[in-house]
């Protein structure tokens, strides 16, 4: 589908975390494409190359681990060395494991923890101390998920951890508004970002899952970055805190399996009136 958004970021310096593959990866385009510096952030070496290769001079590549403090300090110096400073910070890194609870294992559980809240914490309050220091305000997106407001069997420690990222974006918001920093938080839904071929199981839940859905189909990673770079972009200038889902319509219902009819024919709903028939 050919969309006519444009976003002018021309000038503007900007972190992409999780930039390896999937939605991480669209992101740092999306960015790049709109005129924007960026410093594309993964542990994967390899993808992170993979995702920078022919963006040009306009976009660097930093190999850190978001769950160490000093790691992060590192990437933020890095940023400032190559930019002089930092307008933009989307921390979209995370992992998400399925795993049943009762087999959960607590080094897995901590992990999540680690990386999907931990690091949400470090990179935004590196991130801000940054900008804060650059003196012109600036924009933080973190990331959610659908699953953190419905339970989903397997993600006791990826739904929670989400959950707990949305309550932490709200404190940063009201902390960061002073400073003229806003700070959102973007919830996908099902996101087509998985290398194929799936596993069976895996292949075989989604098959049953997509008609499920609102809009009966996965969103693409561009669905999801294009809501980025409005709140990135001057038209959010009075949004912070908030949570915004980009989810096809799952966190509000499933689609009806068929035309939508009146199914009680026992009672007329103007005059009250029972039906014999
Ligand atoms: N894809 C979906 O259907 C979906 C649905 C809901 C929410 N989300 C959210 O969207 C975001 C991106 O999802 P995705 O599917 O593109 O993820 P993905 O698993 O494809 O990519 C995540 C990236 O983060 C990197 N990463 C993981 N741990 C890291 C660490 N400690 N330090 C640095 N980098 C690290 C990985 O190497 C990987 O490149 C996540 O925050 C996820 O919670 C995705």
């Amino acid at each position: 589908m050919t969309k006519n958004i444009k976003f002018d970021f021309t000038g503007k310096v900007t972190i992409v975390t999780g930039a390896a593959r999937g939605i991480g990866r669209e992101m740092v385009k999306a960015f790049i494409q709109a005129g924007s510096f960026v410093m594309a952030v993964d542990r994967d070496q390899e993808g992170l190359l993979e995702t920078c290769q022919r963006l040009g001079d306009r976009c660097r590549q930093a190999v850190a681990d978001i769950r160490n403090k000093n790691e992060v300090a590192g990437l933020m110096q890095a940023v400032k060395e190559a930019f002089g400073g930092l307008d933009i910070c989307v921390n979209n890194a995370a992992v998400a494991p399925h795993t049943a609870l009762l087999e959960e294992s607590v080094e897995v559980w901590d992990t999540v923890y680690a990386v999907n809240c931990r690091g949400t914490f470090l990179m935004t309050q590196a991130a801000a101390r940054l900008m804060i220091e650059g003196g012109k305000g600036g924009r933080i997106i973190n990331f959610s998920s659908a699953a953190a407001k419905r339970g989903s069997a397997g993600s006791a420690a990826y739904a929670s951890s989400r959950a707990a990222t949305e309550s932490f974006s709200r404190v940063a918001a009201i902390e960061l508004a002073p400073h003229n920093i806003l700070v959102n938080t973007v919830s996908p839904g099902l996101i087509d970002t998985q290398p194929k071929p799936l596993p069976p199981d895996m292949k075989k839940g989604l098959e049953a899952r997509i008609p499920t859905l609102p809009l009966a189909r996965p969103g693409w990673v561009s669905e999801v970055s294009d809501l980025v770079l409005f709140l990135a972009s001057d038209a959010s200038s009075y949004m912070t805190g908030a949570v915004i889902s980009v989810d096809g319509g799952s966190s509000v219902g499933v689609r009806p399996a068929g035309p939508v009819v009146d199914d009680d024919i026992r009672y007329d709903w103007v005059t009250g009136v029972h039906r014999t028939e």
